[in-house]
């Protein structure tokens, strides 16, 4: 079976469904995702593949939003939590899709170009993203930045203790499996556009996901996860003012590196 050991590891001990509800920084990711997919997503009703979806969070807001969804994920816990809330999921690879071509009017991929370590792997992922979608439809994918995990440390005052990893991730792009993470894959901007061209997709954009507002949340989830924080920092509401950074930061590509992810969006041709 395809499922890697260190992928199971890392999902295992974790609840995957909380991450986007649940800390600072993943309600700032799921309220952007809405916003980003909201701007190429066509009006609803239409059918909308999430592949590497996990439990289905952005499955069932979209679901919600009367769109028909089929989530891919290789994980059965996974697939077990998104059929329980009555998502039609399958077990599965991002690197060979069961679906015709043609099949979606969207295709969201928010997993595999990070889990994937190898170009190769992600390069077919793109490419079978990019077959399953119907000619003039949208593939919108979420990559994670080179730089995240340095300012990441940096904010919760933890760089010294993670400076190795730290340090790997920065000269090479990929960390292997350790007590946090599987091995992953860290893009620059310029490397993912790269790797997003050459499938059938154009006007090809990158997105911050989480945008400069994001390093708030991190910093406030790093200190205060759990705990009232100081009177100066809850007026204003914090997720209101890193989504409100990160929105307007997207009229300044200048500022796209300055996001802990991104989104990048094409069209096929
Ligand atoms: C961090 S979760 C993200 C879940 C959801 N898409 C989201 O954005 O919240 C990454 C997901 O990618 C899935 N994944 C990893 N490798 C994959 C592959 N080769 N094909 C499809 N999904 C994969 C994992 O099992 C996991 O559910």
């Amino acid at each position: 079976m395809l499922i890697e050991s260190a992928l199971e590891a890392q999902y295992l001990g974790q609840d995957e469904g909380l991450r986007l509800t649940s800390p600072l920084k993943g309600r700032l990711e799921l309220a952007r995702m809405q916003d980003l997919m909201g701007r190429y997503l066509p009006e609803p009703p239409a059918l909308v593949g999430d592949i590497g979806g996990g439990p289905g969070t952005h499955a069932n807001w979209l679901q919600e939003r009367g769109y028909s969804v089929e989530l891919l994920d290789p994980m059965p816990q996974h697939i077990e939590t998104a059929r329980a809330a009555g998502i039609d999921a399958t077990i599965g690879d991002a690197r060979k899709l069961p679906w015709e071509d043609e099949y979606f009017d969207a295709v969201l991929m928010a997993g595999p170009l990070y889990h994937l370590t190898r170009v190769e792997d992600r390069l077919t992922a793109l490419q079978e993203a990019t077959r399953v979608t119907r000619p003039g439809g949208f593939v919108a994918v979420v990559a994670i930045n080179r730089t995240a995990n340095l300012l990441g440390a940096m904010l919760a005052n933890e760089l010294q203790q993670r400076m190795p990893v730290v340090q790997e991730i920065l000269d090479t792009g990929f960390s292997p499996a350790n007590d946090r993470m599987a091995e992953t894959t860290y893009h620059t901007v310029s490397q993912l556009r790269q790797e997003m061209t050459g499938h059938g997709l154009r006007s090809i954009t990158v997105h911050g996901l989480t945008g400069p507002g994001g390093w708030l949340t991190v910093a406030l989830d790093a200190h205060f996860r759990n705990q009232q924080p100081p009177a100066t920092l809850t007026d204003p509401d914090p997720l209101h003012t890193a989504l409100t950074c990160s929105r307007i930061a997207d009229r300044f590509p200048e500022l796209l590196p300055a996001s802990s992810q991104f989104f990048a969006v094409g069209q096929r041709a």
